[in-house]
């Protein structure tokens, strides 16, 4: 598939490094049996890649969007892929409805008991609409991703979330399949961001366990922040405050555990920056500083520039006198604690 129908679609592949890790883990969440004991369904499955090394296809699922994708798992299996040809079809997880799936996974899916024993295990699709700001995604998504079934039901519930596609598959997961395992790759938006307080107070659900790797060892992901795979018990209910997660880097050394917390209800970074305009009268301008997001995924973008005219899209304050030390705090937070 070339680069540009990726970024259409969102098709980053899963290093095989990372499929074998997130096995690992859901063997210590639901116990070494679990494949035996789970259904397994990758409603984003691309070519199949994620669900190589698991052994039981008699309980395995794949759905993709590309029909192209598809028949390149058919070929697969043709070629020892340990899945069955009647588990694999095509199915565009945001639009189309459930009694399209395959009858035995359709009665899955529609039974609360049986549920509880799906793991949805993916690795969603990460284009978003692209602002001028955004630094992943081409803004080309911008009509599919907004006009998609899913996006349609429940933008006005979990408002600008809904701009991902990733969200787009855990809202739909969430609230249609409730009771299964989730067990997904995407970025810690869902945690921390603060455009997903919305989805946070939606998506009530205990997060088990939860890794994090760099991004740019995914296929065609540049950018220096952190993926993360998670399993969340969505039959348990409870609001998502903190979590502990192991760090890997991207040799799959573990390198340490770091805390993640929502952040909800509390005053954040710009708050308190651009509050600081105020001590600004009757001080010359310095300098802008351009604030964007409050979280590190924005730290290379913080910058300081002579004049507001410089930045594209001029966000942020002006630094006088009046601010000059809490606007070095500022900085240094960003670009030098960020960074450690
Ligand atoms: C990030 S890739 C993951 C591929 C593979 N599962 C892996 O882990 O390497 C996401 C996949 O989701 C597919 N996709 C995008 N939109 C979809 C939709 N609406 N329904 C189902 N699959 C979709 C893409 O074509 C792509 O293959």
């Amino acid at each position: 598939m070339d680069r540009l129908k990726r970024e259409i679609t969102g098709s980053f592949f899963t290093p095989q490094i990372w499929v074998e890790l997130s096995q690992k883990y859901l063997a210590d969440v639901l116990g070494e049996n679990w494949q035996d004991e789970y259904y397994i369904w990758d409603c984003a499955a691309g070519t199949g890649n994620l669900l190589t090394g698991l052994t039981n296809k008699n309980r395995i699922w794949a759905s993709t969007l590309d029909r192209q994708d598809v028949d390149v798992m058919r070929d697969r299996i043709l070629n020892g892929a340990n899945l069955l040809e009647s588990h694999v079809f095509q199915f565009d997880f945001l639009n189309d409805g459930f009694e399209k799936l395959p009858m035995e996974l359709q009665e899955i899916v529609n039974n609360p008991e049986k549920r509880k024993k799906l793991v949805i295990y993916i690795n969603p699709p990460y284009a978003e609409v692209a602002t001028s700001r955004t630094r992943t995604g081409t803004g080309i998504n911008k009509n599919k991703i907004e006009q998609t079934k899913i996006h349609n039901k429940y933008s006005s519930i979990v408002g600008i979330a809904m701009k991902e596609l990733f969200a787009q598959f855990l809202v739909r997961i969430y609230a249609e399949i409730n009771g299964c395992v989730l067990a997904e790759f995407s970025t810690l938006k869902a945690l921390s961001g603060p455009n997903f307080l919305k989805f946070r107070k939606f998506f009530q659900t205990k997060l088990e366990k939860c890794f994090i790797i760099p991004a740019n060892t995914f296929d065609n992901v540049k950018g220096f922040f952190p993926i993360g795979f998670k399993i969340w018990n969505t039959s348990k209910t409870m609001i998502f405050t903190k979590i502990k997660v192991n760090v890997y880097d991207k040799h799959r050394n573990l390198v340490g555990n770091k805390n993640f917390y929502s952040w909800d209800n509390k005053k954040l970074i710009n708050h308190w920056i651009i509050e600081t305009r105020v001590s600004n009268q009757n001080h010359e301008n310095i300098a802008f500083l351009g604030c964007y997001g409050n979280d590190f995924l924005n730290q290379n973008i913080i910058r300081i520039q002579r004049t507001k005219e410089e930045f594209k899209e001029p966000r942020g304050t002006y630094i006088t006198q009046g601010n000059l030390t809490k606007a070095c705090i500022y900085y240094i937070f960003f670009t030098v604690f960020f960074c450690a």
